[in-house]
């Protein structure tokens, strides 16, 4: 499922970078993937799939 439809970044790509990177907050996990950086309607979708896989690693 696409999460960002600005970028084409889906929840996949999120929770790989996640688990590959372990960003320590949404801007780190931006420096790795185009997430949220344009409208930024997905944001808060965003963080919360990125909580939901920091909290399994
Ligand atoms: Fe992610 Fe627009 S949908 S920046």
């Amino acid at each position: 499922m696409y999460v960002c439809l600005c970028n084409g970044v889906s929840d996949k790509k999120i929770r790989e970078a996640v688990r590959q990177f372990h960003p320590q907050s949404f801007q780190q996990l931006r420096k790795f993937i185009p997430v949220g950086n344009q409208c930024g309607k997905c944001v808060r979708a965003a963080r919360e799939i990125m909580q939901e896989e920091l909290i399994q690693i």
